[in-house]
């Protein structure tokens, strides 16, 4: 079975390493792999603590791809030697005032009520597990089982898996999806080469909707949404841990490495295809995260980016087959692309090599959309 893959980002690459290992022979197309959202995220693995009303199946989805997470790691450090970052030691959320408590309050109660209870913790236990958090902190979770990883690192892991179970990388921008008698048949790149292949999996994040061949209606709509990420240094310990802060209703969040580098994130802009850093996001960042963490004026400045996440109507990815007989989508990850990397790998390859498909799949086909689209 020939498999092309359009996109290598995190999703794309993740799902080429496990198709080739599947035995399938699979080409992955694209001119700067690693270079979308998976360069500039944070890597939260925060099912838990992200969960949001309305996206339980989502919430079951990350659950999946969060419990996969250590196997997936273990088997991709194994076969390249590459350290990723993985780490396990939960995620606390904080208040900074009163409506931020109430607010957190009702997630806890939101989370238990589905059975994925986080501790509730007050200011001074706040303060006990992060010593750095502001005095007047008003309290918060602890999600003990979420986590993070380091998505440059895990990006870096992935294309030496890819590599090394046989998957050709070719450098260059895909312009569309070659047709043939109505069933994908390929990938045309920008200078006119047909790349052929049995199936097609679309993996190009928000830009997902801009390749040409396709019939009217074929991917579902996906749009992008800007974060801008600042990345700080440290000496010093500063957070243990992943800490997520709400102040005055705008979160915030702090995502430490082993390495001393800390992670700030991240805006969220509806500005299409906008990739500028701008002060007012930068200040927005930093402003937050100091009344949570005042010592975080003191830390190094490292670099700033800003990425675009790829989002759909429900906030959901989709994953599975398009109406074009041939062509399989794989997009729409929004805030939880790292956190969903194992569990859509794991779906996608399988629908592609005609696998057993993990259940949670179901509610993120394709043709939910189709209703909406013409
Ligand atoms: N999952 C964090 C973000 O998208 O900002």
């Amino acid at each position: 079975m020939e498999i092309a893959i359009i996109g290598a980002g995190i999703i794309g690459l993740a799902t080429a390493w496990r198709t080739a290992a599947a035995g399938a022979a699979v080409t992955l197309v694209d001119p700067e792999p690693a270079s979308g959202a998976s360069a500039v995220a944070a890597g939260m693995l925060t099912p838990v603590s992200e969960v949001t009303y309305g996206e339980e199946p989502l919430l079951r989805l990350g659950l999946a791809s969060r419990d996969g997470y250590a196997a997936f790691v273990a088997e991709l450090e194994d076969l390249t030697g590459l350290e990723t970052g993985y780490r396990t030691d939960g995620i606390i959320q904080v208040a900074f005032d009163s409506d931020d408590l109430k607010y957190l309050d009702d997630l806890r109660r939101f989370q238990e009520s589905l059975g994925v209870p986080a501790e509730a913790l007050t200011g001074r236990e706040c303060r006990r597990l992060e010593p750095m958090l502001a005095p007047g902190v008003r309290g918060g979770l602890l999600a003990p089982e979420d986590g993070s990883i380091d998505p440059r690192r895990l990006t870096a892991a992935l294309l030496a898996a890819a590599d090394r179970t046989g998957v050709r990388l070719v450098r260059r921008r895909a312009a569309g999806v070659a047709v043939e008698h109505d069933a994908a048949a390929g990938v045309r790149l920008d200078d006119g080469t047909v790349i052929r292949a049995d199936r097609v999996l679309l993996a190009a994040g928000p830009w997902s909707g801009d390749l040409g061949g396709l019939p009217p209606g074929t991917v579902p709509p996906v749009r992008p949404v800007k974060g801008q990420v600042i990345r700080l240094r440290t000496r010093t310990p500063f957070v243990g841990r992943a800490t997520r802060g709400l102040v005055r209703g705008s979160a915030v969040y702090l995502v430490p490495r082993a390495d001393g580098e800390i992670v700030l994130g991240a805006t969220q802009e509806e500005l299409g295809f906008d990739t500028r850093v701008t002060a007012g996001g930068l200040w927005e960042l930093l402003r937050d995260a100091r009344e949570l963490l005042p010592g975080i004026t003191e830390l190094e400045f490292a670099e700033v980016t800003a990425g675009l996440r790829p989002c759909t109507p429900d906030n959901a990815p989709v994953l599975g087959r398009s109406a074009l007989p041939g062509l399989f989508i794989g997009t729409g990850h929004f805030r939880n692309g790292v956190l969903l990397t194992p569990v859509s790998a794991a779906i996608l390859s399988a629908m592609l090599v005609d696998g057993p498909v993990p259940g949670v799949a179901g509610p993120f086909s394709p043709d939910r959309f189709s209703a909406e689209v013409h």
